[in-house]
């Protein structure tokens, strides 16, 4: 069986670990700094195998050593952004619990393939690549599937058609500037913008960039989990089952789109060894723009980050 470390087992691990667990892709293990927490609930999510039918086997622990010999890593230690708290605040917060944790999967899981979840999550993907000094294919983080998950969401209510149907397409970094790209984004192969009028595309485009705000107003005391685990569990089953899938996620430039050493959310090819391809798309003159915005807005990310370091 292949081994999948997931590292914070709050909202997000642990639904990510369930949901791995529930699909089979390898025996789980649940990490967190609080003790018991990861114990408990790898506990009980074992319980569950005989009543769910999975043979998957889950170990919690609190010990970096039980992470040896991970096929894959999911991080999603760290805080969400409670309110009062500015970008900084999440960055000191977050880079430094990042830093912790790669060092730890540098030193016990060296030839794991890493994808990162904490926000802020371009900046907190380039910092785990940083630190761990993994090659950048083995480093990436978990954006596109759900911005793109979001805006099928959202397109299927608008036609009354099935999610099945939908591909869509959201590029750029995880935040006010993504990009979705209603050219790329099809039902049953057609584009949305010969199935719907402008407005209706830009009121879904903009309910997609707001996606995850949307959620922490309902909920008030923390962010969305039920879709990003499952993203995070789409991205897992390609790397090991290898499948090759194109999925957008959030991967180191080295030329592409016409940048270079930074982390921002492209469609990339997904297997073994993670990022095996930079799928570049052909974009129009304003869809590049878009995405410079987003690339710039990460850049900006970047300084910040490496002042603090
Ligand atoms: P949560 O608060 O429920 O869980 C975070 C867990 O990390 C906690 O159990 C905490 O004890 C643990 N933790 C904190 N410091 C740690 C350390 N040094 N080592 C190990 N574990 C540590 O938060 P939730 O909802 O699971 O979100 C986790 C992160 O993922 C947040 O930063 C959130 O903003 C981000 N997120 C990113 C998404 C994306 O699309 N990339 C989507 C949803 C959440
Ligand atoms: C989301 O998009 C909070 O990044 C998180 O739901």
């Amino acid at each position: 069986m292949p081994k999948i470390t997931v590292i914070g087992a709050g909202a997000v691990g642990a639904t990510a670990a369930q949901r791995i667990a529930e699909k089979e892709l390898g025996d789980v293990v649940l990490t967190d700094i609080v003790e018991g927490l990861p114990q408990g609930k790898a506990l009980d999510l074992l319980e569950a195998g005989p009543i769910c039918g999975y043979d998957s086997r889950l170990l919690g622990t609190n010990d970096y050593k039980d992470i040896e010999g991970s096929d894959v890593v999911v991080i999603t230690a760290g805080i969400a952004r409670k309110p009062g708290m500015t970008r900084e605040d999440l960055l000191k917060i977050n880079s430094k619990i990042i830093r912790e944790v790669s060092q730890n999967i540098a030193r016990y899981a060296p030839d794991s393939v890493i994808i990162t979840v904490t926000n802020p999550l371009d900046l907190m993907t380039y910092l785990t690549m940083k630190t761990t000094n993994f090659e950048p294919n083995r480093v990436f983080g978990m954006s596109g599937v759900l911005d793109s998950g979001r805006f099928a969401a959202f397109i299927a209510m608008e036609l009354g058609c099935s999610v099945r149907d939908i591909s869509a397409m959201v590029l750029g970094g995880h935040g006010d500037t993504m990009v979705p790209l209603p050219r790329f984004t099809t039902v049953s192969g057609v584009p949305i913008t010969e199935l719907m009028p402008e407005d209706t595309i830009s009121r879904l485009v903009e309910r997609t960039v707001n996606g995850g705000a949307e959620i922490v107003n309902l909920l008030k005391t923390g962010s969305a989990f039920y879709a990003p685990s499952a993203a995070v569990t789409n991205m897992v089953e390609a790397v090991i089952k290898n499948t090759k899938r194109i999925l957008p996620a959030c991967a180191c430039l080295g030329g592409e789109y016409g940048k270079k050493d930074i982390y921002l959310g492209v469609p990339v090819k997904l297997g073994r060894s993670g990022v095996e391809e930079i799928v570049e798309l052909k974009l129009t003159d304003g869809e590049r723009k878009a995405l410079d915005r987003s690339a710039q807005a990460v850049s900006s990310g970047i300084i910040s980050l490496n002042a603090l370091l």
